[in-house]
């Protein structure tokens, strides 16, 4: 009994490492056409996002938005959206795997 019932907590505890990769964001139509629905460049001078490290995504979003780089582009496509829409591309693209194949 007592063994189950570890199995049963050790179980649990690992379910949220298991998880899924988080759904796709509603937003993300807004980046496919640059940095692609995986986070890997579809055009010249955009930069692959697929398994960038969490926090620096969420920062770059941000300061796009706010202005501290003042990039055009990424200025259009960031700037109408609410912090939790820029965590969940951030999310999103963090938990993609790299890959080497063309587009
Ligand atoms: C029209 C093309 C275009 C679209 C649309 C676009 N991006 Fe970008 N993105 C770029 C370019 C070009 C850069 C490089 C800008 C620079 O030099 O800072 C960039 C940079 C970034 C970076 C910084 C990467 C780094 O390594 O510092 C992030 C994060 C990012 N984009 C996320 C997004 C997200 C999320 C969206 C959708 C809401 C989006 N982009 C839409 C072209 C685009």
């Amino acid at each position: 009994m007592r063994i189950l019932t570890t199995a049963a907590i050790a179980l649990a505890l690992s379910a949220p490492v298991l998880a899924a990769p988080p759904t796709k964001p509603a937003r993300l139509g807004l980046c496919a056409a640059c940095h692609g629905e995986n986070g890997m460049a579809r055009i010249p001078g955009a930069p692959n996002l697929a398994g960038q490290k969490l926090d620096y995504l969420r920062e770059a979003l941000h300061q796009y938005r706010d202005g501290r780089r003042n990039i055009p582009v990424m200025r259009a496509a960031v700037g109408p959206l609410n912090d939790a829409e820029l965590d969940q591309l951030a999310e999103w693209f963090s938990a993609q795997t790299p890959s080497r194949a063309a587009p």
